[in-house]
């Protein structure tokens, strides 16, 4: 595990100029988006590189993490149109590119397999960004999730639900209790990862993933054991490391 403590500035261009050098050799590589506040920086620097024309996702397809369940299709906290917004409307996707589990499926566990089949089928995830949660979850794989976990339901933890409130004007009773996610298993299979780490609140969480025993209370331990994954972390979520 590599660790670059930097500027949230410093940090995107690093993972933008990543994107850049992988679509360079590989116009048609799999990606894997991460939703939330941690990659906002890295998809506004990745947007501004394709709007002045030096790098395309024209022949790139990509796979997001997780989603609710039960939000209809269009609502704003959904995690499908949040990446739309702060992401994959903005650069040059082909229509179809970008894909979500499907979480108003009727048959829910066959939504999961499928989702999987289509990882696979596509030939799995070159490039994932991750973010990490103030409890260590990686995608929304909570504190007891297996390493070996597949795409499958998960039930949000209290402390996951209090911390996307914001994306639901402050509501807690309005998160969702159930989401679809990509399993531990799922992540650790894509060939290089990049985890953001950005802000005080993640401190704890970096200081355990990077330094704490490997343990399914930590779910983002299970990144140690991956060949290629670089933490990005800005000085406030480095600063419990020893
Ligand atoms: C998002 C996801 C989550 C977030 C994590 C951090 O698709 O899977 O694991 O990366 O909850 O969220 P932010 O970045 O909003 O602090």
């Amino acid at each position: 595990m590599q660790l670059i403590i930097d500027t949230e500035h410093n940090l995107a261009l690093w993972a933008a100029d990543r994107y850049e050098r992988l679509l360079a050799e590989v116009p048609e590589a799999v990606l894997g988006l991460a939703t939330g506040s941690s990659p906002l920086r890295v998809y506004d620097e990745l947007a501004a590189r394709v709007a002045a024309g030096t790098m395309s996702f024209a022949s790139a397809r990509a796979f997001t993490l997780d989603e609710y369940v039960g939000l209809p299709a269009g609502h704003p906290g959904s995690y499908r149109r949040v990446i739309d917004e702060d992401f994959a409307r903005r650069v040059d996707f082909a229509d179809g590119a970008v894909q979500g589990p499907d979480g108003t499926a009727s048959d829910l566990s066959e939504a999961a397999a499928e989702y999987e089949r289509r990882i696979v089928s596509a030939g799995g995830i070159d490039l994932q960004i991750l973010g990490i949660g103030t409890n260590g979850h990686i995608a929304f794989n909570e504190p007891g999730s297996s390493v070996h976990s597949r795409t499958r339901v998960e039930v949000l933890s209290e402390q996951t639900r209090t911390d996307n409130a914001r994306f639901f004007g402050g509501d807690i009773d309005a998160v969702p209790t159930r989401c679809l996610t990509q399993g531990i298993g799922t992540i650790l299979e894509a060939r290089e990862i990049i985890l953001l780490a950005i802000g005080a609140n993640k401190a704890s969480a970096v200081a355990a993933m990077v330094e704490g025993a490997p343990s399914e209370r930590v779910p983002a331990t299970a990144l140690r054991s991956h060949p290629r994954v670089t933490v990005l972390a800005d000085a406030a979520a480095a600063a419990a490391l020893t």
